[in-house]
């Protein structure tokens, strides 16, 4: 991974058998998007309606996108519309538009949308290029590096998509601003799973963070004088996975890692779906990582050191740490109906799932379990 700088982005690269397969450009003010697509020639825009109404930053990137007279098509992102069909609808669009084999797709908004314009580049004319600007932290620390897109299918999540890098990801924290609580938090517990699989000291640093950040008014308020720590927090977060990614963009092996806490997460999460109880994807996997804390204690595999250290066990740590970081840290559903759900669940091998289990802050293993072990375990 090669990072440099400029006056005002960061850079982080993805590799893939030595060559930059995409770049993550970290910068202070949305301005620089300006700069970031100078040089693609034939750009359409697709922005959250949402964000476009409630977010003061994307008013910034609705000049920048006028100034180019860049056409545009607003989409209302919610996890019900990630879904085939608006898949369909944006590629109609493009069609409508004249976007050929040398358009340029942009994808403003948060985890949904960029998932759903994702995968349309991703299939339209056998592909085009495109780049992402997130505009939640989830998105930011999470859905937009790597590849991964998709939509749900036949009430399970993310079931079809490809890994296509986008040419970049533009972040920048002055779009987090407005971010609902709810939705920060959400995006929080991706970012500390970055630093529960790598920690080099950040998960002390963003439970701080976090404590203080759960204390506090709103997202706008706490962001004011916390901006430049937050930009520390997402770029090494970011770090984090660009280097995962670039060792195993196809999820062969190590990538894996960045499952912690996630087969539990996906069927709350398709249970919340079916059920019609309101779950984000984050709240899902501060759920799912104490999940797998207890099953790596219950498997005794969790460093005996980490028990005495803090005079508890890792799981009650995590739980601790969770609650004052204000994070939703109980499933609503009994561990046998989630366990129907991780049957079915995509990375199932041979019967068995790789479980990523944290044996500490920063030590993460895999093992896999069948589901009726699982169950067994944590009934
Ligand atoms: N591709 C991947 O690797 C990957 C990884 C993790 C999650 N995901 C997917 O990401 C999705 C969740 O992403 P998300 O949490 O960003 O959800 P989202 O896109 O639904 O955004 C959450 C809410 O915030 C609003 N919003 C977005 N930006 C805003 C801003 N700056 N100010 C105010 N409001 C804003 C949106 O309109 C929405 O209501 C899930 O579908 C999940 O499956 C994908």
């Amino acid at each position: 991974m090669h990072m440099a700088k400029n006056n005002q982005m960061e850079q982080i690269d993805i590799h893939s058998d030595n060559s930059v397969v995409s770049r993550i450009m970290i910068s202070e003010s949305v301005d620089a998007l300006k700069e970031c697509i100078d040089s693609y020639a034939h750009v359409f825009a697709i922005m959250d309606a949402e964000l476009a109404r409630r977010c003061p930053a994307a008013a910034e990137v609705g000049h920048v996108l006028n100034e180019r007279k860049i056409p545009g098509m607003l989409l209302e992102a919610s996890e019900k519309n990630k879904v085939m069909d608006t898949v369909v609808q944006v590629c109609t669009w493009l069609m409508e538009q004249g976007a050929d084999r040398d358009a340029f797709i942009l994808a403003v908004g948060g985890g949904v949308t960029t998932d759903i314009v994702g995968f349309a580049a991703s299939i339209y004319k056998r592909g085009v290029r495109y780049a992402s600007v997130p505009t939640t932290l989830l998105a930011q620390v999470d859905a937009c590096v790597g590849g991964k897109n998709g939509v749900n299918f036949m009430g399970y999540k993310n079931m079809l998509g490809t890994i296509t890098q986008p040419e970049f990801t533009f972040v920048c924290p002055e779009f987090l601003a407005s971010l609902p609580k709810r939705d920060f938090l959400s995006g929080a517990a991706e970012m500390v799973k970055a630093f529960i699989i790598e920690d080099k000291g950040h998960y002390e640093r963003a439970v701080m963070f976090l404590k203080g950040y759960s204390a506090s008014e709103d997202t706008g308020s706490y962001l004011k004088d916390k901006r430049v720590e937050l930009q520390y927090l997402v770029s090494a977060a970011v770090k984090v996975k660009a280097g995962i990614v670039s060792r195993d963009c196809y999820e062969r092996c190590e990538r894996r890692l960045l499952n912690l806490g996630h087969t539990f997460a996906h069927a709350v999460e398709t249970l919340a779906f079916q059920q019609g109880y309101d779950i984000s994807h984050g709240e899902a996997v501060s759920i799912g990582m104490i999940m797998a804390a207890e099953l790596a204690e219950q498997r005794s595999i969790t460093d005996p050191l980490v028990g005495e250290a803090f005079g508890k066990c890792l799981s009650r740590k995590l739980e601790d740490d969770f609650f004052e970081c204000g994070f939703r840290i109980c499933s609503p559903f009994g561990i046998k109906s989630m366990a129907e759900v991780m049957t079915r669940d995509k990375k199932a091998y041979d019967g068995k799932i790789c479980f990523i289990l944290p044996c500490d802050i920063g030590n993460v293993m895999m093992l896999y379990l069948s589901v009726d072990e699982v169950v067994e375990l944590l009934s």
